[in-house]
């Protein structure tokens, strides 16, 4: 069984306050996009991980294994599973990549397990895994509160379609929620986001501009490119840009994608309204 693992994009994301468990409490229009890893599910002897990046780690810590461990815990599967993971979406970039890993991998395990888990079974063992897994098995787009876990149904007005740009270098999400101030951020509703949409900003700027000074100068590049806005996804370090630009050497396009009811994300399902 092959599987495409879709990235996604943080049309806006608030940072409300910090929480008591370590985590902050965020409110984030989540949208996925037809920017795709490839993982391949094969039945053999035992478990395995490979990887086409090098530099990603396929023992444990990866978030595939995670899945893995996760669905093996509470349900069968009939052999080991070999899983290949091609690598297309970059790490550090705030685009969800190892977390949209870990859905499609709990997806996949659960289709070659005769689905035997639940669509909330899938969300409660994503959210074991990491904040941003549980997004992944909504609609494709969603409105997430909490640590970024718990879902509720959005639907854009009309299908997206922008680029993506990511420096070269990256910037670890820990690091970023760390350096967040979330009380010198303007208070602004959350809701009014949904209510405001199209309406881009992102909270975790500030921070990352403290921490990555190229990244304030690579936003203005790109706005100098002549693209109308370019905010940036998650903890970074990519940005979705919208608008026309004469230069898009290193910029790929990308256009907001649905999940089928019942089913898996794929290329062509790009948007149902
Ligand atoms: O949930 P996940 O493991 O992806 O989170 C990685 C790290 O990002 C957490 O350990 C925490 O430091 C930070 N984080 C946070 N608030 C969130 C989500 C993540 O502080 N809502």
């Amino acid at each position: 069984m092959i599987l495409l693992s879709p990235a996604k994009i943080n049309l806006f994301f608030r940072v409300l306050r910090k929480r008591s468990d370590g985590y902050h409490e965020i409110a984030s229009l989540f949208q996925a996009i037809d920017f795709f890893d490839t993982i391949h599910f094969s039945f053999s002897h035992a478990d395995s991980l490979t990887c086409t990046d090098p530099a990603l780690p396929t023992g444990p810590e990866n978030l595939v294994m995670k899945a893995l461990h996760v669905f093996r815990s509470r349900y069968s599967l009939p052999s080991g599973v070999t899983i290949h993971l091609e690598k297309n979406i970059p790490s550090q970039a705030g685009l969800g990549g190892g977390s949209g890993n870990a859905a499609t991998a709990l997806w996949g395990l659960n289709e070659l397990a005769g689905r035997p888990a639940t669509p909330d079974e899938l969300i409660e063992m994503g959210a074991m895994i990491g904040s941003d897994v549980p997004f992944f098995f909504s609609s494709g787009t969603a409105y997430c509160t909490g640590r970024g876990e718990r879902l509720e149904p959005f639907s854009l007005p009309y299908p997206l379609s922008g680029w993506i740009a990511k420096p070269p270098f990256g910037l670890s999400t820990p690091l970023v929620y760390r350096e967040t101030r979330p009380l010198e951020l303007p208070a602004q509703d959350p809701l009014e986001g949904l209510s405001r949409y199209p309406y881009f900003y992102n909270d975790l700027e500030p921070a990352a501009f403290r921490l990555e000074p190229r990244l304030h100068a690579f936003r203005e590049r790109l706005l100098g490119m002549g693209f109308d806005s370019a905010t940036m996804t998650g903890s970074g370090t990519a940005f979705f840009c919208f608008g026309k630009s004469e230069k898009t050497e290193g910029i790929v396009p990308f256009r907001s994608i649905q999940r089928p009811p019942n089913g898996w994300y794929s290329e062509s399902l790009s948007f149902i309204p």
